[in-house]
């Protein structure tokens, strides 16, 4: 064997195995759909092929008794060039691409099946000389070669332009590296007649598959993204309309859920920024608190329009039917929102709905929960409630100066509160002051 023929052989085994761990790499790790995959296992395969292929021609020295064999191999490579190129389009993501390659293929099979006997296209010799030591040479027609193989590769960059435009503003640089591919292909074979150029293709096929696979997931992340930011705003905005549905029955508490929303946010930032509670408060919790904060009293839903709008106070009786806003607040929520959030969702609106009325000392409804036993969210919500009840004006009472709910939330420290939120709270205390006057100015300016 000489050492053309094993560098010959050598680069083949090569090209095969760089091959076979890309087509494995694709169907296993890469986000391609079934077509896409299929699509590069196809072109893959076929660059092996023609690798295989071109060993034969030119790896073995000529030999005229195979001459028949390999005037089909000659063949077969050829109409494939153009067709594994389509197929390549055809792996970006193009519908059609794939019977488009089977057209090319066929025109270039017919024309190397009619041509082959009278060897217009390829040429090969009888006699082994020095001259036509390798496999095929040129016909008199190879122009018919370079023809289809040039419209292919016009196709080609069309279908790029097409592919591009789905994939935003980087079709430039897709388009690039697939032309490096085709010029690695075509311009040593058809120039300096250097048979190895396949193993340059094929190298080249693969850079640009991890280049692309990467542009790939990149989109599908950044599509994810948008999908669940879309799901997340619809479900802040079912629950903010659930809310004002719920207050608009209970006709004296306008703007109390816009203002305690803003409270439980601004009282989780304040307790995160001064370290209070950190293995629980992160951005998630205080996303999660601010967006259903409005559904604290969801169970209201099942009390009666007659107690809930009654002025004046409550008989004991009303006042235990009243409690079941809490009591049923969490199956309450669980079923509103049961379909259109996960289970993390549903368990922290449960958590509020049920437990914004437990206190500190272990006095409170549904449960009678005391101390750190009561869900945080809750206990922050238990605060930002009765706080703004105070300052709010009742038919039954007028609207406490923001100054003395903050004594009395102060002297409820320790028995109803946790006291170290109600800490945190009074430290910041102007915030509250001014989002009580921002929201409630807003209500009477309409
Ligand atoms: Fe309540």
């Amino acid at each position: 064997m000489d050492g053309l023929t094993l560098f010959y052989m050598f680069a083949t085994i090569l090209l095969i195995i760089l091959m076979v761990a890309m087509s494995i790499h694709v169907l296993n790790y890469s986000g391609f759909n079934k077509q896409q995959k299929g699509w590069f296992i196809a072109t893959f395969a076929s660059i092996s092929f023609c690798a295989l292929a071109e060993f034969m021609l030119h790896g073995i020295p000529y030999d005229p008794r195979f001459k028949v064999i390999l005037t089909i191999l000659t063949v077969l490579q050829f109409a494939l060039a153009p067709c594994f190129a389509m197929l390549f389009a055809g792996a970006l993501g193009l519908r059609y691409q794939g019977r488009i390659a089977i057209i090319f293929f066929g025109i270039c099979l017919l024309i190397g099946v009619c041509c082959a006997p009278f060897e217009l296209v390829f040429l090969f010799r009888d006699v082994a000389d020095e001259t036509y030591k390798f496999g095929y040479n040129r016909g008199p027609l190879f122009i018919i070669y370079l023809i289809t193989y040039f419209t292919s590769l016009v196709y080609i960059i069309i279908a790029l332009f097409i592919v591009g435009r789905k994939f935003h503003h980087r079709d430039i640089s897709t388009i690039i590296m697939v032309l490096v591919v085709l010029a690695a292909g075509i311009i040593p074979m058809t120039i300096y007649q250097l048979h190895i150029a396949y193993i340059a293709v094929g190298m080249a096929a693969c850079l640009c598959y991890v280049y692309y696979n990467d542009l790939v997931q990149q989109d599908t992340s950044a599509e994810l993204l948008e999908k669940q930011q879309k799901i997340s705003e619809l479900q802040t905005q079912i629950t903010a309309r659930l809310a004002n549905l719920i207050e608009s029955r209970d006709t004296e508490t306008g703007g109390h859920v816009a203002r305690t929303s803003e409270y439980v946010k601004t009282l989780a930032e304040d307790l995160k920024a001064d370290g209070v509670y950190t293995d629980i408060i992160n951005d998630h919790f205080i996303f999660l608190l601010y967006n259903l904060a409005p559904m604290h009293d969801v169970g209201k839903i099942l009390v009666s329009d007659k107690i809930l709008r009654k002025p004046g106070r409550l008989t004991p009786e009303e006042y235990e039917e009243i409690k079941k806003h809490a009591s049923m607040g969490g199956t309450v929520a669980r079923q509103v929102l049961s379909g259109i959030a996960d289970e993390e969702y549903l368990n922290f609106v449960s958590d509020i709905a049920t437990y914004h009325h437990e206190r500190w000392d272990g006095n409170g409804y549904p449960n009678k929960l005391s101390g750190e036993d009561i869900p945080l969210c809750a206990r922050i919500m238990a605060i930002a409630d009765v706080f703004d009840a105070l300052v709010s004006k009742r038919c039954y009472k007028e609207a406490m100066p923001v100054e003395e709910a903050f004594k009395e939330i102060e002297k409820e420290s320790g028995t109803h509160f946790d006291p170290k939120l109600v800490e945190v709270f009074l430290k910041h205390k102007e915030k509250y002051a001014s989002i009580n006057a921002e929201i409630t100015d807003k209500e009477k300016g309409g």
